[in-house]
């Protein structure tokens, strides 16, 4: 792809190219410009972590607020210790267990990292990721790169690199192209009290079930007051489709609102009472894995279909389940 696009501004730009060139990628990274990177959770927007000057481009290219703290990224958890404080035991436990996969550690960092990664905040959020083409880019570069998802701000986590592609093309030079993730769900983001226990800051991809085996009982991290600078993401208005959702069971949604205009999310079985075409199934084996790789996929579907609303059934709440659950809960509060 190599034709022009006029923006409504009257300015003239390059799409992005989609490829697997990873040299490619590492020297446009290397001049501060931006490289949406697959994971093994969804696809991230990429820049070097320790430069202002790519992480104000981060910002600006997803319509973010500066004050929602953005994750850096490394493929190997050594090569950020010198830019952190003391590291609890605990830490080097749960990195030891879950590294390289979807999980984030808040720890305390050094002004090594800029305050506009962490808007501010002495913690910072540190991944080590698993997917191969990124760890290779990774090795390749003498910084870390902060990523968030690679969508505008609100909207439905990428999981391929055509999705990164139909929403922010215009707005960055390359998509390295790792296929479909394959969790499908953001990272379980974890921080230590004082007290030694571990925190939940956002379920994901990584199921607490897991977590527990290794570390014990876990807590959630205090709530926090809408639009606090400290997690936006788990603000309820994120993850959200244009289209209307409504979470719960499916028999009672449909007799609350009706089956004309309605598409269907469900978990492992269609209803026979709607239009086959307006459906999506996340499992039918009703396996968790399967249905946290779909649903955001699902989601992006059924919102281009031009429904009046969709209807999301909930999953059982074990394993990736949770986060199924509280991806849905939160895209249920539509962008005001
Ligand atoms: O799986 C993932 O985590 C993906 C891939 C690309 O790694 N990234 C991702 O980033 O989901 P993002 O920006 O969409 O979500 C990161 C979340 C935000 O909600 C942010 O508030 C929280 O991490 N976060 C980052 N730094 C933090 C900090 N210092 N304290 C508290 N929360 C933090
Ligand atoms: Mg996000």
């Amino acid at each position: 792809m190599s034709f022009d696009l006029l923006l409504d501004s009257g300015q003239i730009v390059m799409p992005a190219q989609i490829g697997k060139d990873i040299a490619k990628a590492a020297d446009l990274l290397k001049k501060n410009e931006l490289v949406a990177i697959p994971t093994e959770t969804v696809y991230g927007l990429a820049g070097n972590a320790l430069m202002p000057e790519a992480l104000v481009k981060i910002f600006e290219a997803k319509n973010r607020p500066q004050f929602n703290p953005l994750i850096a990224h490394t493929d190997q958890f050594p090569k950020v210790i010198p830019f952190l404080q003391s590291i609890p035991e605990l830490a080097y436990r749960l990195a030891e267990a879950f590294w390289p996969g979807p999980m984030t550690l808040l720890l305390p960092r050094k002004e090594t990292f800029p305050d506009l990664l962490t808007a501010g905040s002495p913690m910072v959020a540190i991944r080590v990721p698993s997917h191969p083409l990124t760890r290779t880019l990774l090795q390749e570069l003498d910084f870390p790169l902060a990523a968030p998802s690679a969508n505008p701000f609100g909207y439905i986590s990428p999981t391929t690199a055509q999705h990164v592609w139909e929403q922010l093309h215009t707005r960055i030079p390359y998509i390295l192209d790792g296929g479909p993730c394959t969790v499908g769900l953001e990272s379980t983001i974890l921080g230590l009290s004082e007290k030694g226990e571990v925190l939940v800051y956002r379920v994901g991809g990584l199921a607490l079930e897991n977590i527990e085996a290794v570390v014990g009982k876990l807590k959630m991290a205090p709530k926090l007051e809408k639009n606090s600078p400290e997690s936006p993401g788990r603000l309820k208005s994120h993850y959200a489709p244009r289209t209307s959702l409504y979470l719960g069971d499916l028999s009672d949604l449909l007799l609350e609102h009706g089956k004309e205009g309605s598409g269907i999310l469900a978990y492992s079985s269609l209803r026979s009472d709607i239009p086959k075409e307006h459906q999506i199934c996340l499992s039918p084996k009703e396996n968790m894995q399967e249905a946290a790789r779909q649903l955001f996929y699902a989601l992006r579907r059924l919102d281009q279909m031009g429904l009046k609303r969709i209807l999301a059934e909930r999953v059982p709440d074990i394993g990736l389940g949770r986060a199924i659950n509280d991806r849905l809960f939160r895209a249920q509060a539509k962008m005001k």
